[in-house]
């Protein structure tokens, strides 16, 4: 079994999603400088690692993840010198930078496209996906991530180029060698600039089957989500390979990959510690167990037995051979207090508990930016009030299908990535303290409770239980290399599990429910003695685990002797 020590399995990432983040000039949109201002409050939460969701230059159709510019910041952000100002502040707290790199697709605006799209001749026609219609309509069948079809027509030419995501992010074409290049190119200009890492967006999306072929089809739908043609095919790691030896391998960068549609089983070929490309990846399976057969907007009760088995498929399944990821949230999720906790009456206990639960996992944690101090998803009442594209392309896709509005706002509250994009929560003051102007989309107007200001002042809140767990990762390795073995597996509410490292046991208890549960632990674990390392209830527990009576919500964290 390997268990290379890295400093990047040591380590806890912050996402810091911009655009939402801290407004410095009361434009009403987050800033660099706004970023630069709270870096010692990211020193003071004891994470090593930013994460920054794209700042490049982009006329914002997906906030950022529609790039013009790879090789420029976006003017609302700030400026070069202001991007070489916050690199230099966070390594001079000893904090390291990644960026998000976005390779699967460009914005229409980039030049490559500009050039590709003006004629069938143009030398860079091919590096995108153009085909002609068929039959009038689109060259094939699938549909866009985004809703509807993953083609749109473009009359200069009269061909369809391809989109998986919005119709303002035309897809890059891999195939072609002098595209793979020049996104190699970007990325080591990139790291020569100092930065430690990527995420690597959608990364799974590069390859698509030859021919393009339409989708399985037995409803005859007129567009199908063709999945089985453009995630993880064969053939995608011939690119990857590459990437890594063009680029990544050249510096000693920080790698998390975005790979939704990927099993632990096929994560191995991703992370593998000796063959792998990546460090790390991003599973998808626990964003999917609240989701039907007709995806993310097709809502489903979640059980604590799915949530188990899945992480347990991932701890076991990269065990000694490549390395995990660990998150609940980020800027494509909604919040996980509201989504797997209570986010009213067990606010404070079953936010701990979350945080409890994925940091004593086997992984490098990622904490989305407000999750530290629980943000909630939010309600606005009129769909007008809703900014991100998969949102409103969704609701006018839905309504056209015939789907009840109602119906159709539900899954967007439970679903919708606005949850995650209202501004961050600082304090009481008007905006949440995030802008003193008008901001880009309403706070959540919960934020007169739920704010840093307050949570820093009370020593129980969930931002200094953060704070915290932080704290014991860094003191105990077991924490960080143990072996993770899940416990009481049949258990509908609660979810335990041992962390194990040279002689020492670490035995994690989580009451997932609204109730008072008891708990009895199998005996060759209930015979020790218990040492409570962190708990989320401040009681006078006596310290046998023999039996014991769980209250809402509650967890409890014990070195075992
Ligand atoms: C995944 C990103 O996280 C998401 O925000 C974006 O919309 C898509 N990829 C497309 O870039």
């Amino acid at each position: 079994m390997i268990v290379n020590k890295y400093w990047w399995k040591e380590s806890v990432v912050y996402q810091i999603y911009p655009r939402s983040f801290m407004d410095s000039n009361g434009d009403g949109i987050g800033d660099l400088q706004g970023i630069i201002s709270k870096l010692d409050y990211l020193k003071s939460l004891g994470i090593d690692v930013i994460w920054l969701s794209p700042v490049y230059q982009s006329p914002n159709d997906d906030n950022g993840y529609d790039i013009s510019d790879y090789q420029e910041i976006m003017d609302e952000f700030g400026t070069m010198s202001d991007w070489e100002q916050l690199l230099a502040d966070v390594h001079a707290r000893g904090m390291k930078l990644i960026m998000d790199l976005v390779p699967n697709h460009t914005s229409d605006e980039h030049p490559w496209f500009i050039e590709s799209r003006s004629s069938k001749d143009s030398p860079k026609r091919d590096w995108y996906i153009w085909r002609p219609g068929k039959n009038g309509k689109e060259p094939n069948n699938w549909e866009s991530i985004f809703s509807g079809p993953a083609w749109k027509y473009d009359e200069t030419t009269g061909e369809y180029y391809m989109h998986l995501f919005s119709a303002r992010q035309p897809d890059l074409n891999w195939e072609n060698p002098i595209v793979r290049h020049e996104i190699y190119n970007v990325m080591k200009w990139w790291l020569a600039k100092g930065i430690d890492g990527f995420r690597i967006d959608a990364i799974t999306h590069i390859k698509k089957t030859a021919g393009l072929p339409d989708a399985a089809n037995p409803e005859g739908k007129p567009y199908v989500p063709a999945l089985e043609h453009h995630l993880n095919r064969p053939g995608i790691h011939d690119f990857l390979q590459e990437m890594k030896d063009e680029a990544l391998s050249k510096y000693e960068a920080m790698t998390v990959g975005e790979t939704p549609g990927v099993s632990p089983e096929d994560a191995l070929e991703y992370v593998n510690e000796m063959t792998g490309k990546f460090n790390m990846v991003f599973q998808f399976e626990l964003m999917e167990i609240d989701s039907g057969p007709g995806g993310k907007w097709d809502l489903k009760l979640w059980r604590l037995r799915d949530l188990k088995k899945v992480i347990t498929r991932w701890q076991k399944g990269l065990e000694g051979k490549g390395w995990n990821s660990l998150y609940l949230e980020n800027h494509d999720q909604p919040r996980s207090v509201s989504r797997f906790g209570d986010d009213h009456k067990y606010h404070k206990e079953s936010a701990k508990m979350l945080a409890t639960f994925f940091m004593m996992l086997q992984g490098t944690p990622y904490i989305y930016q407000g999750q530290e101090i629980g943000m909630t998803n939010v309600r606005f009442s009129s769909i007008d009030d809703y900014k991100d594209v998969e949102i409103l392309n969704y609701y006018r896709e839905a309504l056209k299908e015939g789907k009840a509005g109602h119906d159709v706002m539900e899954s967007i509250y439970s679903k919708g990535r606005d949850n995650a994009r209202t501004p961050m929560q600082w304090d009481a003051t008007q905006n949440a303290g995030f802008s003193s102007g008008t901001p880009w989309i309403k706070v959540n107007p919960n934020y007169g409770q739920i704010n840093v200001q307050q949570q820093l002042q009370d020593p129980d809140s969930i931002l200094h239980y953060y704070k915290r767990l932080i704290a014991l990762r860094k003191q105990n390795p077991a924490l960080i290399y143990g072996t993770y073995d899940l416990i009481a597996e049949e258990n509908e509410k609660v979810y335990a599990y041992t962390r194990t490292f040279e002689n020492e046991t670490i035995l994690v208890i989580l009451n997932f429910t609204r109730e008072t549960v008891p708990f009895e632990l199998p005996d060759s674990l209930s015979n020790a003695t218990a040492q409570v390392m962190i708990r989320n209830y401040q009681t006078d527990r006596s310290e046998t685990i023999h039996s014991l009576i769980l209250q809402p919500y509650e967890a409890l964290v014990y070195r075992l002797n």
